[in-house]
């Protein structure tokens, strides 16, 4: 069966059975690959896409109700050679990102919470982003970096960068 969607902007259309996860179909029809595959049963949001503005797990998602929407992953947020969003700057600056693996849905997660008006109270993040799980950060550093998105800090990641060098430089010695 055919079915129509936009990703980051682009129209597809896509072979697959109605109940198909669309996680599947985007990393495996369309090589989207930020989407992760973990639990696949809804439980860790490393899946977790933007769906007509409302952050989604794939994994849980048929690919027949993405029919006509338009979909977001993290490859449309700051597209090749483009600017990475303030959320973005504000994940690297807090090294809310360790091995990565469940960035990509808290990204999306947090970009649906901050669209929405989302602030920099720390209840209603932590709320936004229940039931994503990470297995390196203690989340600290996530919802740090989610509260400075919200207030519009921003960084400048060389900086960032010379003092994470400087801080392994000085446990080597
Ligand atoms: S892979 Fe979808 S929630 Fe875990
Ligand atoms: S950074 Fe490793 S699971 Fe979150």
């Amino acid at each position: 069966m055919s079915i129509e969607f936009t990703v980051n902007g682009t129209a597809q259309v896509v072979e697959a059975e109605p109940l198909t996860p669309l996680l599947h179909v985007l990393r495996e029809d369309l090589s989207i690959t930020s989407p992760k595959a973990s639990c696949q049963h809804g439980g860790c949001g490393a899946c977790t896409v933007i769906v007509d503005g409302e952050a989604r797990r794939s994994c849980l998602m048929p690919v027949e109700a993405a029919r006509g929407t338009a979909i977001r992953t993290v490859e449309g947020l700051a597209p090749a050679g483009g600017e990475l969003t303030p959320l973005q700057q504000a994940w690297i600056h807090h090294y809310a990102a360790q091995c990565g693996f469940c960035a990509s849905g808290f990204l999306m997660a947090a970009t649906a919470y901050l669209e929405q008006g989302g602030t920099d109270d720390r209840d209603a993040i932590v709320e936004a982003l229940g039931g994503h799980a990470c297995r390196c950060t203690g989340y600290v550093k996530i919802i740090a970096a989610v509260q400075a998105a919200a207030r519009g800090e921003t960084f400048d990641l060389e900086e960032t960068a010379v003092g994470a060098n400087t801080t392994i430089k000085g446990v080597e010695r």
